[in-house]
């Protein structure tokens, strides 16, 4: 199974989910995998936040050889799930999404998460409290995407 989170630099939230996933999955056993991408293109080829890096340290996962990329139409063939962060971002690949796609659309907290919010909140502009707010309801999800999608 092939997991695409999406968020506006692919810097700090969605590396973070595709970090968090891989982790639970291996823990896990699961056949998942996750990646990771931007719909705007100012951070391409950059490695994640080093605050996203270092929340992320702290729970055991590795961001520092990923590099920012862009969302493209091809993914919707590629992947069998793509989840935006945010609702800004959902619209964004609604948009962009073609009518043949493959792949699955969906809000991930939406659908996933259970402690009452349906946006991953932007840490960008914030401090540390923010970067382990994203990593919380990453895991909640995350945890449950495992347990409804691949049992
Ligand atoms: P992300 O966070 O979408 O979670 O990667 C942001 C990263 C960069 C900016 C905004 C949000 N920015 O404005 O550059």
């Amino acid at each position: 199974m092939k997991v695409l989170f999406v968020c506006l630099g692919n810097i700090c939230r969605s590396p973070s989910a595709e970090g968090v996933l891989n982790l639970l999955a291996a823990q896990k056993n699961m056949d998942v995998m996750a990646d990771s991408k931007g719909t705007a293109a100012y951070h391409i080829g950059k490695a994640p936040d080093p605050r996203s890096q270092a929340c992320a340290l702290k729970r055991d996962i590795d961001l520092c050889k990923l590099k920012a990329q862009q969302v493209v139409v091809n993914d919707f063939y590629k992947y069998d799930f793509v989840f935006a962060m945010d609702s800004d971002n959902l619209a964004h690949l609604h948009a962009l999404r073609p009518r043949d796609a493959t792949a699955s659309l969906a809000l991930f907290l939406k659908d996933y998460g259970a402690l009452g919010e349906v946006d991953v909140p932007d840490p960008y502009y914030d401090g540390d409290a923010a970067f382990d707010r994203v990593l919380d309801l990453l895991f909640d999800a995350c945890d449950r995407f495992l347990e409804v999608e691949c049992r």
